[in-house]
């Protein structure tokens, strides 16, 4: 099948303010350019209609079937689809693929959304601002994770670090901080939609707590941000200790997560804290560079099923 169109988008990961962003509260988001997710979109024969097929998932949806195992970007590519005019079903089949694990806490959902609104737009030779992907991107998260606050559709998109809040939407954050970080994956899958509901529920009935807490994070956000923009990130390492306390009390982290955080901290790392939704997921580690590789291998022998290096700015 011929080729007509190939997109792709980043990983992320949060460095702060996941949780509390959804309550209003700024988010600190990095692009992951070593992981990505790939839409590969190939001409089909006449009648063969939209076939999508995740490797990851190792699933195949058809567009237009009511039994659909991927309803949000079924509806995804239905938006561009409407939005090129195209009322009719194309002959495409559709493979996404790419090394950001499912539910892992890298955004892998709002990834494949991305590159495959970027690569249905191209195959339509529609042009689209970011703007515009971040919306389509964005209905595919309501879809997946029933409130998402819009950071990960933000930072994939735009592929930058950006600084996040609900009613302003995604900034730029330029940094003018050096900072090394390792990413290590716990292995344990977790929906975002369940933790976000889980804090909700538990906020509900402990309202005064958990707004305190939130709040609090949202402070330690400000704060990040102000060390990565002016380079003074002297108490990086506490706001992020900080950072991973709260999570703790909102209930969000786990054992895997604190299993891997202790071995980081014992291991010489600076900071440790749950990134993204939690619940198992992805584990932040701020260390000195020349500890990366040591730590890395050490928080692999502890059970990371993957870990990444990252560099700011
Ligand atoms: C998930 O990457 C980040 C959360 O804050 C959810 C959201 O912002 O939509 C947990």
């Amino acid at each position: 099948m011929p080729l007509l169109s190939h997109a792709s988008a980043p990983g992320k990961v949060i460095l702060t303010g996941e949780h509390a962003v959804v309550y209003g509260y700024g988010a600190i988001a990095v692009p992951v350019a070593q992981r990505r997710l790939h839409a590969y979109i190939h001409a089909a024969s006449p009648g063969y209609g939209t076939v999508i097929a995740s490797e990851q998932m190792q699933v195949v949806a058809r567009l237009g079937r009511t039994v659909d195992p991927l309803p949000a970007l079924t509806r995804t590519l239905r938006s561009v689809l409407d939005l090129a005019g195209q009322a009719g079903t194309p002959d495409w089949m559709i493979c996404l693929r790419g090394n950001i694990s499912v539910a892992g806490g890298m955004g892998s959902s709002a990834a494949a959304a991305c590159a495959l609104v970027r690569a249905a737009g191209d195959a339509l030779s529609l042009s689209m601002s970011n703007d515009e992907v971040n919306r389509i991107v964005l209905e595919s998260e309501v879809l997946q994770h029933g409130n998402p606050s819009g950071v990960d559709n933000a930072v994939v998109v735009w592929e930058q670090p950006v600084w996040f809040e609900r009613t302003a939407g995604p900034s730029r954050m330029r940094t003018k901080a050096e900072a090394t970080f390792l990413l290590a994956d716990t292995g344990v899958r977790a929906s975002t939609a369940e933790a976000v509901a889980g804090v909700a529920a538990r906020r509900r009935v402990n309202m005064r707590d958990y707004d305190r807490w939130l709040r609090e994070m949202g402070s330690i956000s400000l704060a990040v941000k102000d060390a990565l923009k002016t380079g003074g990130v002297g108490n990086l390492a506490d706001l992020l200790n900080r950072n991973q306390g709260y999570l703790r009390r909102i209930g969000v982290s786990h054992p895997a997560c604190e299993h891997l955080i202790d071995a980081a901290l014992a291991g010489g790392a600076s900071a440790a804290k749950v990134s993204g939704a939690g619940l198992g997921g992805l584990v932040l580690v701020l260390c000195g560079r020349d500890r990366q590789a040591e730590l890395a291998s050490r928080l692999e022998q502890a059970g990371a099923v993957d870990t990444v290096g990252l560099e700011l700015p």
